[in-house]
């Protein structure tokens, strides 16, 4: 079974997983990247059972308004019932590296205003220390030298992403080298450094359920509390 299958699986599992929840006033939060797209489509059917969708991205409203699912800002919506999204990695804990697909701040904001957060990943992606996927850091353009600095003394290695400009109008570093024993202390630590506007650690708001597809199935799992 490819990846992109066990992408589709995640998807329809979560789907499942979500269908009761569905109804008048559910607006769901919706992230970006491949997995995510394979939710779009999969939800698409049933998009006169709820009121609508946040998008985390203009890729991912441009693909919900294809379907003619209605896009609300979180403004229109208020909370939200559930936020579905995809990652780079997953740890035992449920915390995440996100921003692969350059949309990490507005997917942490997302999250953040959601009950509950489906995380839809295959099982490429479950690792026991985040890490070897490279963090990514969204940053003002004018604190690249000083972010740089400071990342090079606690050993890490940035990478400016080419030819990328988030949706927000940012530059990314990709980073290898940090410290990821414990992700909360780090997503805290390199969210107070002046010019980070969002890092991809989601371990302050991780996911509470991961859908975890394999050429076996989908497993899933809880957050331990
Ligand atoms: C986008 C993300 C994506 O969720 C992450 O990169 C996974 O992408 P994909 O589902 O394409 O593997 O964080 O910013």
């Amino acid at each position: 079974m490819t990846q992109d299958e066990q992408k589709r699986l995640a998807a329809e599992a979560a789907l499942e997983a979500l269908r009761p929840a569905l109804g008048a006033g559910v607006v769901l939060g919706i992230g970006t990247g491949s997995t995510t797209n394979c939710f779009i489509d999969a939800l698409a059917p049933l998009k006169d059972q709820f009121d609508g969708a946040v998008a985390s991205s203009v890729a991912s409203a441009t693909r919900l308004e294809g379907h003619g699912i209605r896009v609300l800002s979180l403004q229109e919506s208020g909370p939200l019932t559930l936020y579905i999204d995809g990652a780079d990695e997953a740890d035992p804990n449920l915390a995440l590296i996100k921003g692969g697909g350059a949309a990490l701040t507005q997917e942490k904001i997302v999250a953040s205003a959601a009950e509950t957060f489906y995380c839809l990943v295959d099982e490429s992606k479950c690792v026991d220390t985040l890490g070897a996927f490279p963090l990514p850091i969204e940053y003002i353009e004018l604190a690249e030298a000083p972010l740089r600095r400071a990342l090079s003394a606690l050993g890490a290695e940035a990478t400016r992403r080419p030819g990328v400009i988030t949706d927000n109008g940012h530059p990314i570093l990709d980073v290898r080298g940090l410290d990821l024993s414990d992700p909360a202390a780090q997503e805290q630590a390199l969210n107070q450094w002046p010019g980070v506007v969002c890092n991809g650690l989601f371990a302050l708001r991780r996911a509470d359920q991961l859908f975890v597809a394999s050429p076996r199935g989908v497993t899933v799992k809880t957050a331990p509390r």
